[in-house]
């Protein structure tokens, strides 16, 4: 990777602690919001250094993401990454992926919750007033990474060397887009709330058939013949017609929740270096495959929000800040 294109640390791994953060910027016309705006995202990592250093074992890190609408603006009119645009929503016969309103992503990580929280508040007070907050959702790590629905979640995420090929947009993809792209990648983040009752009142039998793995030792099933409904592993196994090849991307998920107020919740973030692999994953999840198949995991689950950023290199969040 040349040093131009270094990207932001999507590849961290899961952590104890994360914040997704989501903000609309008020008025993106407003030179003074837009300045504000700059200043912030290209100097991310310089405010999260200053709380990182208070616990350097602590591995505090933020990736910030940039919303479609608002692209043009903050990046002081660089071309568009030739795939970003609006989360567009999803209709199936019987779920809907909808989509919300967010201009920036913070995904915010670390193994302490405070040091998460200091951050997340020293940059909206630096935001001030320019933004509006669309989504704040705090989400923790459950026993052995499970989400709340008992499933060990993230498995199948690339390693390795792989992880910058699923994730991390080329060279080889630009054409038609700024060479600045090259580095950085696409973000969908999207909150899902559980129906709880209703799933644990499912046998064990029939949720490990709708995730396609194990819930105690996390082995994966044998798919299932093409006739019959397909396990949300597989309809998120996206091969490529001409090589075979998988296509790959890198989920974060987080769960969250309370109790008290019976929330009970998974934050799905994926980053990839082809929006339409996702876009691909959502389509057979909502719609079905074959249409009408949906995925059954989204009976027990409903999305509450979807949204699409673009996570750009360092070099390119570096170009934001320079006058
Ligand atoms: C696999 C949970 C939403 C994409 C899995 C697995 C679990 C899981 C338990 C199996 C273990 C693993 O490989 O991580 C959930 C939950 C969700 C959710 C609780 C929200 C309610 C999504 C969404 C997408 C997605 C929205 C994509 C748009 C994938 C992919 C895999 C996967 C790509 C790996 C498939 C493979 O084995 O190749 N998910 N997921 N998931 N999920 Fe999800």
């Amino acid at each position: 990777m040349p040093p131009h294109s270094q990207p932001q640390r999507v590849d961290a791994p899961l952590s104890a602690s994360a914040i997704f953060l989501v903000v609309s910027v008020k008025d993106i016309a407003d030179d003074d919001t837009a300045a504000t705006v700059r200043n912030v995202v290209s100097s991310v990592n310089d405010t999260a250094k200053n709380v990182a250093f208070r616990d350097p074992s602590a591995n505090l890190i933020c990736t910030v993401g940039i919303g479609a609408r608002v692209w043009e603006v903050v990046t002081k009119k660089l071309p568009k990454p030739s795939e970003l645009h609006a989360f567009r929503e999803v209709k199936g016969a019987t779920h809907t992926a909808i989509s919300t309103p967010g201009d920036l992503l913070f995904h915010i990580r670390a193994e302490r919750r405070d040091l998460c929280f200091e951050l997340e508040r020293q940059l909206l007070d630096q935001l001030g007033d320019s933004v509006t907050v669309e989504d704040e959702t705090v989400g923790f790590r459950y026993f052995d990474n499970r989400d709340l629905l008992g499933f060990i979640d993230g498995t199948a995420n690339p390693v390795g060397a792989d992880t910058q090929e699923a994730v991390l947009v080329a060279g080889t993809d630009v054409a038609g887009s700024s060479v600045d792209i090259v580095g950085g990648s696409y973000v969908v983040v999207q909150k899902y709330l559980h129906k709880m009752d209703s799933w644990k009142a499912l046998k064990t039998e029939a949720q490990e058939e709708i995730i396609g793995r194990t819930k105690f030792d996390n082995v994966e099933l044998d798919d299932a013949p093409p006739d019959v409904q397909k396990s949300h592993k597989s309809l998120n196994t996206i091969v490529d017609e001409a090589t075979g090849a998988e296509h790959d991307i890198l989920r974060d998920n987080m769960p969250f929740g309370s109790p008290g107020s019976k929330e009970y919740g998974t934050y799905f973030i994926g980053y990839t270096r082809h929006l339409w692999v996702i876009e691909q994953m959502l389509h057979n999840m909502f719609v079905g495959s074959p249409p009408g198949k949906h995925d059954r995991l989204l009976d027990y689950s409903t999305a509450v929000t979807g949204s699409v950023f673009f996570m750009p290199s360092l070099a390119l969040l570096d170009e934001i800040g320079d006058d």
